[in-house]
């Protein structure tokens, strides 16, 4: 179609990129790049029509040329967390690249509250969403909330430690969301004639307590679950003895502690204005998933 804007969607062999292509290709979208490290992963999506190119935030030359053309670009923020500052150069020189090439809008993928919180790979999101602000593009700034995806695993371990939800959320509440509805959320806002700058928070439909799920796996599940909370200080000790890595330590006790502060508690109507749907309730996503379990 002679008039419609080129679109590409970074990290497309990702879980969340790959959906949004297959939303976008679903819809009927025209003019699709998908941009990825691997372009052999999507042989599917080529075969579909979907041109696939060369894409790595490491390496701007692969930039320069994929981003060529493109007037809407999905930046999904890369998964490099265990190296401090990594993944902040990688999206600062894609804003850079997406700037150069003459990239018109940017999407891009952050979290709820990158500010002032204690998680810490929040400054990567602070500082990629303040790269944004300083060019002369249009952006929108996605700000999901922690995925209800990883739920199931959540719930299973529950059980594997004889019905005890251990975590250090205290009294927090956190508004799940879906990765689906994150990836229903990035394709409305790439094809969207959205041309300014707006900030937007991809949220469930409600703020959920480690009790209200806890009582929710029980009902689900048929096995009672109940909440132990912990203080992050044992949270963490607990899991360097399991053996995980320092900074997967540090990472998942900060999201805990940022969740006991309220900063993933509140609800935003932002996807449905965004998408015209309801955002997916926790308890509907892991009816479903539990099923497939
Ligand atoms: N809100 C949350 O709870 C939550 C949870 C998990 C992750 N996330 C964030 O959301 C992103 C997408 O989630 P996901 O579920 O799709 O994660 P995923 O399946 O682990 O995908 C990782 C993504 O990182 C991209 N990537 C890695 N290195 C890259 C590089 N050098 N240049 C460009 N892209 C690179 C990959 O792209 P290719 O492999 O195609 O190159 C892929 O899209 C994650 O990367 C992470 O930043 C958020």
């Amino acid at each position: 179609m002679a008039n419609s804007p080129t679109l590409l969607v970074t990290g497309a062999s990702g879980q969340l990129g790959r959906r949004v292509v297959q939303l976008l290709l679903e819809a009927g979208t025209q003019n699709l790049i998908a941009g990825t490290r691997k372009p052999e992963n999507l042989a599917d999506v080529a075969a579909q029509g979907v041109t696939v190119r060369h894409v790595d935030f490491d390496d701007a030359a692969s930039m320069a040329a994929a981003f060529a053309g493109v007037d809407r670009l999905l930046l999904i923020s890369t998964d490099v967390v265990g190296v401090p500052g990594a993944r902040q150069q990688q999206h600062l020189a894609a804003v850079q690249a997406a700037a150069k090439a003459g990239v018109k809008h940017v999407i891009y993928t952050s979290l709820v509250n990158p500010v002032e919180t204690p998680v810490t790979l929040a400054p990567d999101h602070a500082a990629t969403e303040a790269a944004l602000a300083a060019t002369h593009m249009g952006w929108t700034i996605l700000r999901n909330n922690i995925y209800a995806d990883s739920l199931p695993q959540t719930l299973k371990q529950a059980q594997q430690f004889g019905g005890q939800l251990f975590s250090a959320v205290g009294t927090g509440r956190i508004a799940w969301v879906t990765r689906e509805d994150c990836a229903r959320a990035s394709a409305a806002a790439l094809v969207a004639g959205f041309d300014g700058q707006r900030v937007l928070n991809i949220t469930g439909p409600e703020a959920l307590s480690q009790v209200d799920l806890a009582q929710m796996g029980s009902q689900l599940t048929g096995q009672p679950i109940n909440y132990v909370p912990l203080p992050a200080e044992v949270l963490s000790s607990n899991l360097a003895g399991a053996g995980l890595p320092p900074a997967i330590v540090d990472l998942i006790v900060s999201f805990d502690t940022a969740s006991a502060q309220g900063k993933f508690e509140a609800v935003s109507n932002d996807f449905e204005s965004l998408t015209g749907h309801k955002a997916t309730r926790v308890e509907d996503f892991l009816t479903r998933a539990l099923a497939t379990v």
